[in-house]
């Protein structure tokens, strides 16, 4: 029986963690066919609003094999929070964002979680921000992410329970 679900990847700006969780995710959940998702992302910020993502994500993404060239920065809109099934902030500022908007508009708060919180290894809790770093970071931001997309679909697929961290 396929399993419906809607995520929603969020950070700041939308052009460098975001769009990457999107892109990865999306290709990593393709290979279960039991899982029929609708993915995407945005941004607390909209500042890069219809901007493609960075290129340092876009080529970074594509040495692995994914493809960010069709993503679009957008920011997070009000009915996206009753949308999605999962509201997935990379840190936790922009986990505080999402709460604090989701209260404003009277919106539950039980599908807004940290990404990392799905990780089966990490012990950072937090995806960095790289924008303002160098090349390492857009490293980093992937390995994590695919680290933590892994454990997501594990929780899709009902393998473990989820958030893995507090193990609620
Ligand atoms: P992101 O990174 O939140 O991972 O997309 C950033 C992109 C842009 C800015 C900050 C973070 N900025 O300040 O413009």
């Amino acid at each position: 029986m396929a399993i419906h679900k809607k995520i929603l990847f969020v950070c700041l700006g939308n052009i460098c963690r975001s769009p990457t969780a999107e892109g990865v995710f999306r290709k990593l959940s393709s290979e279960y066919a039991e899982l029929d998702l609708e993915i995407d992302s945005c941004g607390t910020y909209g500042y890069h609003q219809g901007e493609g993502a960075d290129l340092r994500s876009v080529s970074t993404a594509d040495k692995r094999g994914y493809d960010l060239s069709a993503i679009r920065s957008r920011k997070i809109l009000p009915q996206d929070l009753n949308h999605f099934d999962y509201i997935i902030a990379m840190d936790v500022s922009n986990l505080e964002s999402l709460k604090d908007m989701a209260i404003k508009h009277q919106c539950s708060v039980d599908n807004i979680h940290l990404f990392l919180d799905f990780s089966n290894q990490s012990n950072i809790t937090e995806v960095p921000d790289p924008y303002y770093g160098g090349s390492n970071g857009f490293d980093d931001v992937i390995n994590l992410i695919e680290d933590a997309s892994q454990g997501l679909i594990s929780e899709l697929l009902d393998k473990k329970k989820s958030p893995l961290r507090n193990g609620s």
